[in-house]
């Protein structure tokens, strides 16, 4: 991947900001404000899914900020339920509309089904030609590890632009990513704070005492320097802006290296193999 402090290049050649801003949780009018908030921070990359019911508030957000279409970035993803090629078309002109765009930047399988590998290749199938009809700029999977990746990848006429997984400090997904960045996928992190419980852990905190930043920086920083575009979520301004301040410093390589060998201690408790 080549990677910009702003940017990344996905492997069709178009751009990503390098840092999301994630919403799964979010509903109603907070969803509104809170992404509001978030464009009016600096964020053009936001990262939602049908499963979140709350793409017609993000599209309300868009809409209310003035901010020109192609200078926002978004992700949806379909859901487990609406797998399949038919349905997964329904579903991705269920989201186009909630979102009230006529364009979505990135789509993804929201998880892979373990119990049926031709459920994951016909919503690839579909993917694609939702992409070849330009109805989204780049397609990609989430929650794929390397043994699911490797299905797309032998029945596949495109390959993915970008796998969406679960990183953060404790849980490195090393086989997986290593074989995205041979393969020229993009991996992008969900919970990259560990939904917040990195936070309060000892040597991250000793970390980022040494830089004077705080832990979720530095959370956030070695996602970026490990070249994986994370998609950090708060709910409050000030952390908004915080989350976003992580290009006036570098990790020294020894930190990066103990971070990448920290064993598991929390996380979400969501099984891709389980999916
Ligand atoms: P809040 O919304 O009150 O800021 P993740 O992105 O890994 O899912 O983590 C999200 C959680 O981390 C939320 O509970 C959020 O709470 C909290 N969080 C996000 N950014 C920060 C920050 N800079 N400092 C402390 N907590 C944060």
């Amino acid at each position: 991947m080549q990677y910009s402090e702003e940017k990344v290049i996905l492997n069709n050649g178009s751009y990503m900001p390098s840092i999301g801003f994630g919403t799964s949780l979010i509903e109603g009018k907070e969803c509104i404000l809170n992404v509001k908030q978030a464009l009016e921070a600096g964020y053009r990359h936001i990262d939602t899914a049908s499963a979140y019911e709350n793409e017609s508030y993000i599209g309300e957000a868009i809409k209310e900020s003035n901010i020109p279409r192609e200078e926002i970035f978004i992700t949806s993803k379909v859901w487990k339920d609406s797998m399949g090629y038919e349905k997964t078309i329904e579903s991705f002109n269920k989201s186009l509309q909630n979102l009230g765009l006529d364009y979505i930047d990135l789509y993804l399988i929201h998880w892979p089904r373990n119990n049926d590998k031709n459920l994951n290749i016909e919503t690839w199938r579909a993917l694609e030609d939702l992409y070849k009809q330009g109805k989204v700029k780049a397609i990609g999977v989430s929650n794929f590890l390397k043994h699911h990746l490797d299905i797309i990848l032998d029945n596949c006429e495109i390959v993915p632009m970008v796998d969406q997984l679960e990183i953060h400090p404790g849980l490195t997904r090393k086989e997986t990513v290593k074989f995205c960045k041979e393969n020229n996928i993009v991996v992008e992190a969900w919970a990259p704070l560990g939904k917040g419980k990195m936070l309060q852990n000892e040597k991250l905190v000793e970390i980022a005492e040494k830089y004077n930043k705080s832990v979720a920086q530095i959370c956030i920083k070695w996602c970026l320097q490990n070249g994986i575009v994370p998609l950090p979520k708060t709910t409050n301004w000030n952390r908004m802006l915080e989350n976003k301040d992580v290009f006036d410093f570098l990790i020294l390589d020894e930190d990066i290296d103990f971070i990448n060998s920290m064993s598991f201690f929390a996380g979400s408790d969501m099984d891709p193999n389980k999916s």
